[in-house]
């Protein structure tokens, strides 16, 4: 079996003495990692003083490297804060309106792309095949290509790709977006964002085949196809009934003093709709008075990207809300929103999941949103919760038990709140089965294999097809 080398932003470097934290794309490169050798590039996290970049470092672990860059501030801060965080970040996910776009941010983009192939190139090996991860390496392939590297590489985008009227407002979009097309395989979400990348690159000339999963541009052949990304459904589900009875779950319980735990759990961004889910909050006490003081919403939301303007301005929007709605609603004994911004282990998570009533997911926009997936995999199918999600995150296309909501209607939220706590156990388990079952059976295992085959296929067909028109040419 061919090596693996998988390459993204951020690199999660197993820490055997720290707490469980990994991530939704550590659960995916452990689990494309599992049954391979394999080595995971990416940078540090760290940044580097001074102007020099300093060489990779390499840990290893278990048949594993794991390869790690420094950035220099510059390059921090025109790749991720810049060009990845404020401008490709909000016009994938649809806010063209956020974009702050800068020719020098795309330098740096282009630049630390650039970076990366330099720094990967000396460990490649001619065998390995090579698995990039998301919006910050578009251009990954072209730059590895153009260091004569032949593997299989392929990508997956972790957030949702809007149709090309969005696409086409990203300036230069030919250096970003299109450079998908040096990729051997392009892996989205689901089938809208496929279909939306397919319009886009025909819009660039490019031939597709007749079933539309492959498409033909300047001489080079890519896959395009849809792998919904999923969780270790029957992992998480294990830790969840275990995490359940653990002290911090019983404090959790005791503080709630039997009112029923609505929750929401979320990166602070923008994206999720934290601000529309509150007021829909608002309007869930307004018209339904009776839930009043029998209901607690805890909403957790970890800090990210503090350092973007439009993150900073998030916190703020957030923080003045919840201070209103407890100001406007609560008692001396009740408080309506618990509002909190540390970030709890995979373990803790997995329990508050599991005693919540309700899980609310209300993204405007996300590419799949895990939390939707775990919050289902950590009920207790004798006594589930009730998911309620946004029609617009990527789990909507599989979660059909959920109650889909439109996260811009906040008596449609308000409603489905109410719905989800008055839903009758027979529905509530029959909802939990479905999701469950669908879980089961489309886990990260499998979503690692199905990437992996469809990169390998996608190698053996051109060049089956080589071979047949060959065999004719010769007769
Ligand atoms: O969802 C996209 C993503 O880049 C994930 O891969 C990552 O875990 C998350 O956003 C957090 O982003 P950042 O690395 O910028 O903190």
């Amino acid at each position: 079996m061919p090596r693996l080398v998988v390459v993204s932003n951020r690199v999660a470097v197993p820490d055997p003495e720290g707490p469980r934290l990994a991530g939704g794309l550590a659960v995916a490169v452990n689990a494309a990692l599992k049954h391979r050798e394999g080595l995971w590039f990416g940078w540090s996290g760290q940044i580097s003083p001074g102007e020099t970049n300093t060489p990779p470092v390499t840990v290893e672990r278990r048949r594993r490297s794991f390869v790690t860059i420094d950035l220099i501030e510059n390059d921090f801060q025109e790749y991720y804060n810049g060009f990845a965080n404020r401008v490709l970040w909000p016009i994938l996910h649809y806010r063209v309106d956020l974009a702050e776009f800068t020719s020098v941010d795309l330098g740096g983009y282009l630049r630390v792309n650039a970076r990366f192939a330099d720094a990967l190139s000396r460990f490649i090996q001619p065998d390995d095949w090579i698995w990039v991860h998301d919006y910050h390496l578009l251009p990954l392939a072209k730059e590895l290509r153009a260091r004569g590297h032949d593997n299989p590489i392929g990508f997956f985008l972790h957030i949702p790709c809007p149709p090309p009227d969005i696409l086409l407002a990203l300036p230069q979009h030919l250096e970003t977006v299109g450079a998908l097309s040096h990729y051997d395989l392009v892996g989205t979400q689901t089938q809208h964002d496929a279909d939306n990348l397919r319009n886009y690159f025909e819009l660039q000339g490019a031939n597709f085949a007749r079933n539309q999963t492959h498409f033909d541009i300047d001489g080079r052949r890519v896959q395009l196809r849809p792998f919904p990304v999923a969780i270790a459904t029957k992992v998480y589900a294990r830790t969840a009934r275990t995490a359940v009875r653990s002290d911090f779950a019983n404090e959790v319980r005791d503080s709630l003093n039997g009112r029923s735990l609505i929750l929401g759990v979320d990166r602070l961004d923008y994206s999720k709709g934290i601000p529309h889910r509150i007021q829909g909050f608002a309007q869930f006490l307004e018209t339904f008075q009776n839930w009043r003081g029998h209901v607690t919403y805890l909403q957790v939301t970890p800090q990210s990207r503090s350092d973007v303007p439009e993150y900073a301005d998030i916190n703020q929007t957030v923080n003045t809300l919840v201070g209103e709605i407890n100001g406007r609603f609560g008692e001396p004994a009740w408080t309506p929103i618990r509002y909190v911004n540390h970030a709890y282990s995979r373990a803790s998570l997995a329990a508050l999941y599991r005693m919540a009533r309700v899980g609310l997911v209300t993204p405007l926009r996300d590419g799949m949103n895990l939390v939707a997936k775990e919050y289902v995999a950590a009920q207790d199918p004798e006594n589930p919760g009730v998911l309620v999600l946004s029609q617009f995150a990527g789990a909507a296309e599989e979660l059909d038990g959920a109650i889909l909501i439109n996260p811009h209607e906040p008596e449609g939220i308000a409603a489905a709140i109410d719905a989800a706590l008055q839903m009758p156990l027979g529905e509530r388990q029959a909802r939990h089965r479905r999701m469950y079952r669908h879980l089961a059976a489309h886990d990260i295992d499998r979503w690692a294999e199905s990437f992996l085959a469809a990169l390998m296929e996608s190698r053996q067909q051109p060049r089956l097809f080589d071979n047949i028109r060959q065999l004719f040419a010769v007769r």
